[in-house]
C-alpha cells in the first residue's frame, strides 16, 4: 500500500520568523496524523530554522530545487550535500516555474535527480501540460516525455522511492483545478508508463501526487481516485489550517 504524501510548496513567501511560526503550526496541527507523510518546501534561507522548528515531529522538509554537483562555481545555487547536511530529506524538482519561468530544461532536471538520488534525497519530480497542449490532446505525450528524459538511466529500485506531481501548467495559482476524473486519467497514465518502462511492483510503490489548487474544499475528491496518493499544495500550504486540512483528508 502507498502511503498518502502531501508537500506544501511555500514557493517565495514568508520571513524567516514567519516560516519558522508556520513550520510549527503545520507539525502541531498535523501531529498524531500517522496515515500520511507531510513535508513542507520552505525558501533555501529558512531550511534550517524550519528544520529546527519542527526538530524530531514527523514533519518532513524539502528543498525547492538544487544543483546537481556537490560544491563549485555555481553563483546562487545549493547542493545537494548541503541540503543532506541541513536535515532536507526531499527535494522539488523540475517545477513548471522553474522550466517556465528559468529555462530549466529535461537534461538540467535528469541530472538533478540523479544527484538527489546518489545522496539520499527524495526528489518530487513535477510534471504537466500547458493548457494549449492540453486542448491540443497533447498532455499524455507531454508528461511521457518528462518522464522519460527525468528518469532515463535511472535504477528501477531508485524509482519506487520518487515522488511524481503531476501539475497541470494551467491549474496552478490558477484557482482552476483539473477535475478528479481529468486528473486521475493523467496519474493512471503515468502508472502505465512506469509499469512499462520498469515493472508492475515499481509502478505501484511510486507515489503519484497532484498538484494546482488544491484546497480543502476539493481535495476528498482527488485522493479518493485510486491513482492519486496525495497533492503538492502551492498557495494552501501557506496557512495552517488549509494545509492540515488538506493533509487530514489525505490521511
Ligand atoms: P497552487 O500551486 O496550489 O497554488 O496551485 C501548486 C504548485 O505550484 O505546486
Amino acid at each position: 500500500m502507498r502511503k498518502p504524501f502531501v508537500a506544501g510548496n511555500w514557493k517565495m513567501n514568508k520571513s524567516l520568523s514567519e516560516a519558522a511560526e508556520l513550520a510549527k503550526g503545520v507539525a502541531d496541527a498535523t501531529a498524531g496524523l500517522n496515515g500520511v507523510e507531510v513535508v513542507i518546501a520552505p525558501v533555501s534561507l529558512c531550511l534550517a530554522s524550519v528544520i529546527d522548528a519542527v526538530g524530531s515531529t514527523h514533519v518532513g522538509v524539502s528543498a525547492q530545487n538544487m544543483h546537481w554537483a556537490e560544491q563549485g562555481a555555481y553563483t546562487g545555487e545549493l547542493s545537494p550535500t548541503m541540503l543532506k547536511e541541513a536535515g532536507c530529506g526531499y527535494v522539488i524538482l523540475g517545477h513548471s516555474e522553474r522550466r517556465e519561468l528559468f529555462g530549466e530544461g529535461d537534461e538540467f532536471i535528469h541530472r538533478k535527480l540523479r544527484s538527489a538520488l546518489n545522496h539520499g534525497l527524495v526528489p518530487i519530480l513535477c510534471i504537466g501540460e500547458t493548457l494549449e497542449e492540453r486542448e491540443a490532446g497533447k498532455t499524455q505525450q507531454k508528461v511521457d516525455f518528462q518522464i522519460r528524459a527525468a528518469l532515463s538511466g535511472i535504477a528501477a529500485d531508485d524509482v519506487a522511492d520518487i515522488v511524481i506531481a503531476y501539475e497541470p501548467i494551467w491549474a496552478i495559482g490558477t484557482g482552476r483545478t483539473a477535475s478528479p476524473q481529468q486528473a486521475q486519467e493523467v496519474h493512471g497514465a503515468i502508472r502505465e508508463l512506469l509499469t512499462t518502462m520498469y515493472d508492475g511492483s515499481i509502478a505501484s510503490r511510486c507515489r503519484i501526487l497532484y498538484g494546482g489548487s488544491v484546497k480543502p474544499a476539493n481535495i476528498d475528491d482527488l485522493i479518493s481516485q485510486p491513482d492519486i496518493d496525495g497533492a503538492l499544495v502551492g498557495g494552501a500550504s501557506l496557512k495552517v489550517d488549509s494545509f492540515a486540512a488538506i493533509a487530514k483528508a489525505c490521511a
